[in-house]
């Protein structure tokens, strides 16, 4: 694989956007008024986008282990989708949600956060290219937020978010992004170890989600009959690059946020490759297979493999390889436990071996406490910044594979392309931000051909 030098410049570039945005962030959060504690009192919640990690991160925010949460009001773009999260929440503890705050529409996340008050917490759960408009939102109200990742897709998205944030830590909101692996007790121990040199410096990282065909979210063409296109898209989320970043951003963010946090380190840059191969009539933007190389600033590597074939070897799991070392980080899926460290590369001489207590084994549980106990006792909490820099580090995997070109990280967080431009102002009505051909095909990427941006504008025939 290419092994060429970052060019300094953007490098320095790229470091220097960042640290000036943590500076000014941290310069206003210093002065920021202490004014959302929410102490002993109840704490209400409003769900944004009903769906299946919705309805779940509900649960665990209804479940908290310093209780006193309720939820008051649901938003969704389909009253369906509301009405199966309703039936999921509606025996729990602490769900009160009358019919009159069930809220259908583009602007029902307006309506649900105004039945809030200022240090209520609202859960943004929609497909991520929103996530950006509802956050705008959710400060304006004063209220702390938990968000699902990924949280950007794009440069603009990227820079946006980066920039609200610093208003949210002036207004002292505590906000939680729903990356879980850093909320998993032994990769959290495993990253201490590891910052603490016990395998050494770390020189190459590995992950894998290699996977069947189901996780390229491979979608068969608009049937006559379904609503809107723009609604027909926002429902298969997975399968459009502008609603999600597609299965790269989707899928990989955990392992490649999880290597990425061992290393206490963002890439500088990455070059990739993949391909499409079993298709038929799927019409979806993804690849079936990604092969991604990305360089940190200091030389060490991160090497991630996604796959969505059926039949193919399932591999899903991270390693990190030190100087006196290596690691299992995570065993098997997201952030499986267990996690070990061994001063051997055959796993023959162990150093640790992660021990979780029971209750302590579910992270989106544990992510849900940390959040509830930080606002409880006013503690600074905000994984935005972290958040954006995993979005961006995918985007930077997938750019550099749908273009077939080395990518930096400065780069594409300068790109001005914007997958979804104006997606603050769309009503139902709206037309979707790709079209489909005369059969019913979406834009793919073409590396080596398309290379300034993932896909051309126009549906290929
Ligand atoms: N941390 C994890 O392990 C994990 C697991 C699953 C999903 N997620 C993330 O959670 C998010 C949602 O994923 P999901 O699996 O629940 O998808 P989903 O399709 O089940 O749910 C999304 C919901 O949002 C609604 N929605 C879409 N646009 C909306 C808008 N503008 N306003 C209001 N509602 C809107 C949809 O109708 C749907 O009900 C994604 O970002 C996904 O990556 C995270």
């Amino acid at each position: 694989m290419n092994d060429s030098t970052t060019k300094d410049t953007s490098r320095r570039d790229f470091l220097a956007t960042t640290t000036t945005l943590t500076a000014a962030a941290a310069t206003l959060s210093s002065i920021a008024p202490v004014a959302h504690a929410a102490g002993s009192g109840t704490i209400s919640a409003a769900l944004v986008g009903c769906g299946g990690r919705g309805t779940g991160a509900a649960a665990n925010a209804l479940n908290t282990k310093d209780g006193g949460l309720k939820l008051v009001a649901m938003a969704d773009v389909f009253d369906g989708r509301l009405q199966g999260s309703v039936g999921g929440l509606s025996k729990r503890p602490g769900y009160d949600v009358v019919k009159d705050n069930h809220f259908i529409g583009f602007d029902a996340y307006k309506k649900a956060m105004d039945l809030l008050k200022p240090g209520d917490i609202v859960i943004l759960t929609t497909p991520p290219a929103f996530r950006w408009v509802h956050y705008t939102y959710a400060i304006e109200k004063g209220l702390n937020v938990f968000m699902e990742k990924p949280v950007t897709t794009d440069g603009p998205s990227s820079r946006r978010m980066l920039e609200l944030n610093k208003k949210a830590q002036a207004k002292n909101l505590k906000v939680g992004v729903g990356l879980m692996s850093r909320h998993q007790r032994a990769l959290q121990e495993a990253q201490k170890r590891i910052t603490d040199g016990e395998i050494g410096d770390i020189v190459t990282m590995r992950g894998y989600r290699m996977a069947g065909g189901d996780l390229a979210s491979f979608r068969s063409k608009k049937w006559p009959g379904s609503p809107s296109e723009l609604l027909w898209q926002i429902s298969r989320f997975h399968s459009f690059l502008w609603a999600s970043g597609g299965c790269f951003n989707d899928y990989y963010i955990h392992i490649v946020d999880h290597l990425c946090w061992m290393k206490n380190a963002w890439p500088v840059k990455a070059q990739a490759t993949g391909g499409r191969h079993y298709r038929g009539d799927w019409v979806d933007q993804n690849l079936d297979s990604y092969g991604v190389e990305y360089t940190f600033a200091d030389g060490t590597k991160l090497f991630f493999d996604g796959r969505c074939m059926d039949g193919a070897e399932g591999i899903y799991s991270s390693h990190a390889h030190g100087t006196k070392g290596n690691a299992i980080l995570s065993a098997g899926g997201d952030c499986g436990l267990p996690s070990r460290l061994f001063s051997s590369l055959d796993h023959s001489k162990p150093i640790w071996d992660s021990k979780v207590p029971n209750d302590q084994r579910d992270p989106y549980q544990n992510e849900w406490n940390d959040l509830v106990a930080a606002i409880r006792a006013d503690k600074p909490y905000n994984e935005v910044e972290s958040g954006v820099m995993a979005s961006m580090t995918c985007n930077l995997g997938r750019i550099a594979a749908h273009t077939g070109k080395e990518w930096t990280m400065d780069a594409v967080l300068k790109s001005e392309v914007e997958l979804a431009p104006g997606i603050d102002k769309w009503t139902m009505d709206s037309p979707p931000p790709v079209k489909s051909n005369a059969e019913g095909r979406y834009p793919v990427p073409e590396p080596g051909k398309v290379i300034d941006r993932e896909y051309a504008q126009q549906a290929q025939a």
